[in-house]
């Protein structure tokens, strides 16, 4: 494993529409959100906004040293709800099971899939999620860019919507959020049982 991961400071959230991104979300206060794939936080402060002290903000990534500054971001802000997490989301995330009402996987779904290391982590966030919870999914739309990764790696509706029917999760709306990207919605099946290897 590199020690700083593909991916590391790069950010889309200033190419989307946060407030078409957070009316799709519709976070309440007492929301368990985690931000798989958090970065440098630019969505988990944004969500902070959404989420108060009665839910929680999981803002996980492998990058040591993004979540560092995102933890002496928020605590610097008082924001408490926000907990960070530096691990490797495909082999274990440091939650319970069924603890967590959203997933958003902001442009990190393309990199776990080039990594070889999808199908982990998204055994993990199917085991975290309620039953009935919601995986949101930003990718850039498989055209050229700048911005975004190569056309080659990038992922289209359809590709995303087949990766994750095989944890469980079945479509719930897609809608753009800019020229560049689009965000796609799951709904984790009620009686899945698929988890991650223990
Ligand atoms: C393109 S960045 C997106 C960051 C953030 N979602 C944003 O757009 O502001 C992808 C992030 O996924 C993280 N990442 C890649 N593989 C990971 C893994 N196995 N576990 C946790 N984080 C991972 C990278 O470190 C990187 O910060």
């Amino acid at each position: 494993m590199p020690t700083q991961p593909a991916g590391a400071g790069k950010s889309s959230f200033g190419y989307i529409d946060g407030a078409t991104l957070f009316r799709c979300l519709a976070l309440r206060p007492d929301h368990v959100l985690l931000d798989l794939g958090c970065g440098a936080g630019n969505y988990t402060f944004a969500a902070a906004d959404h989420i108060q002290a009665a839910g929680a903000i999981h803002a996980v990534d492998l990058w040591a040293e993004g979540v560092a500054a995102l933890q002496t971001r928020a605590r610097r802000e008082g924001l408490h709800q926000i907990q960070t997490h530096a691990v490797d989301a495909s082999k274990a995330l440091p939650l319970n099971d069924d603890v967590v009402d959203v997933c958003l996987m902001a442009t990190v779904l393309h990199d776990l899939v080039t990594d070889g290391t999808h199908k982990g982590a998204l055994g993990e966030v199917a085991r975290v999620l309620k039953p009935g919870g919601r995986l949101a999914v930003v990718e850039f739309e498989k055209e050229g860019g700048p911005p975004g990764p190569p056309r080659h790696i990038r992922l289209a509706p359809a590709e995303v919507a087949e990766l994750l029917a095989a944890h469980g999760f079945t479509p719930a709306g897609q809608t753009g959020l800019s020229p560049h990207l689009y965000l796609a919605l799951f709904d984790l099946k009620a009686d899945t049982v698929e988890r991650s290897a223990p």
